[in-house]
């Protein structure tokens, strides 16, 4: 219950708040179980805050999921029948956690609502009965540090974007040199991360192995298009020139910080688990896992794509073949996985924009 007197000194609280406030754009949800004291403060913020109201802590954790996007603050009352104020500030950190909480508690509770702090994500309590300073710079620092933390993750969502659509820029510009290549990185990428995430990879892992993937050929740019487009086989000398594009793509991100993590699996994708692969001959796990996965991902699209030399290999000539050389060109265990899920390979492979947007980590941090 908040210690209100009278009209004139909600209005004063309210002339503060509006003084200082931020913006006049937020909303703020104020839950109390006394009916005067929330129609005496909507009346005194209309116009300089958007303001919600709640009775009861239910109420007020409705009206905050029927609100979810625009609540930016919540002060609630702690002595209410139904929910105390902690529990239901507890509850509304759930749904949302981002939203500043502010707690109205009298002197003998603070040590109750100490435990509960923590669980509440509280912002601040203010002690009642209390100073209308106290509480409009509650709300006041409250809403800068809401302002802060959204224009924070809202330049981090946008730095998202630009490397993603600068990587799938440069993936496409790769593709594109070779029309029988188009589309290989993307669909190596998605058959990498169904298969991490089959694995239960963790999500930085997903994402690692998703980045590799769309990078695992950029070091191609550098190949001769004589040479990268050759409809025939290609000679020894050929083939030597094609086999620095592992460490040209490695050394192209290498000037990168955030691809760092990222570069072993680009190098040694063409390794193989019984050291015969290239560039440094690694062998069985010494051969980075990123790069085991993709190795798989990229031999099953190379033969179910059509080449200039050849046209594309069934899905099942494809899986039975990856089958036979678990153990010497591919980890066993990785091998068996892809197997085992092939049915989704397939439906990835008939359908690879769809299946990308669901498997995809980097497009679900930016959607
Ligand atoms: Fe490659």
């Amino acid at each position: 219950m908040f210690n209100v007197k009278n009209d004139f000194f909600l209005n004063s609280v309210g002339d503060l708040i509006s003084a200082t406030s931020v913006n006049n754009e937020h909303t703020i949800l104020i839950v109390d179980d006394e009916i005067n004291n929330l129609q005496l403060l909507k009346r005194t913020f209309r116009g300089k805050y958007n303001i919600l109201t709640a009775s009861n802590g239910l109420e007020g954790l409705e009206t905050l999921k029927n609100n979810i996007n625009d609540v930016s603050l919540i002060v609630s009352d702690h002595k209410m029948p139904i929910m105390e104020g902690t529990k239901f500030l507890e509850e509304a950190n759930k749904i949302a956690p981002d939203v500043i909480k502010i707690l109205l508690t009298g002197f003998s509770d603070v040590e109750i609502i100490t435990d509960a702090v923590n669980k509440c994500n509280l912002f601040q309590y203010v002690l009642k009965p209390f100073n209308p300073e106290e509480l409009q710079e509650a709300i006041r620092n409250g809403l800068n540090k809401f302002d802060l933390a959204s224009s924070k993750s809202l330049i981090l969502k946008d730095l998202k974007e630009l490397f993603y659509k600068t990587i799938k820029s440069i993936t496409s510009a790769l593709d594109a040199k070779d029309p029988y290549t188009h589309g290989h990185s993307m669909r190596v990428t998605l058959y990498s991360i169904i298969l991490a995430k089959e694995l239960n990879a963790p999500n930085n892992q997903l994402e690692s192995i998703e980045t590799a993937g769309l990078l695992h050929d950029i070091g191609k740019i550098a190949i001769p298009e004589s040479i990268l487009c050759k409809p025939g086989k290609l000679t020894d000398d050929e083939f030597n020139v094609m086999k620095t594009h592992p460490i040209n793509s490695e050394r192209l991100i290498a000037s990168i910080e955030r691809l760092h993590a990222v570069s072993p699996g680009v190098k040694h994708h063409h390794e193989r688990w019984d050291g015969k692969g290239y560039p440094d001959h690694l062998a069985g796990e010494d051969i980075p896992y990123s790069a085991r996965i993709i190795a798989i991902a990229d031999t099953y699209d190379a033969m179910t794509s059509t080449r200039s030399y050849r046209k594309a290999l069934d899905h099942e000539v494809a899986i039975a073949e990856i089958e036979k050389c678990a153990g010497a060109q591919f980890d066993p265990v990785l091998a068996k996985k892809f197997v085992e899920i092939q049915d989704i390979i397939k439906a990835a492979k008939d359908n690879p924009e769809e299946y990308y947007l669901k498997y995809s980590t980097l497009y679900k941090e930016i959607s």
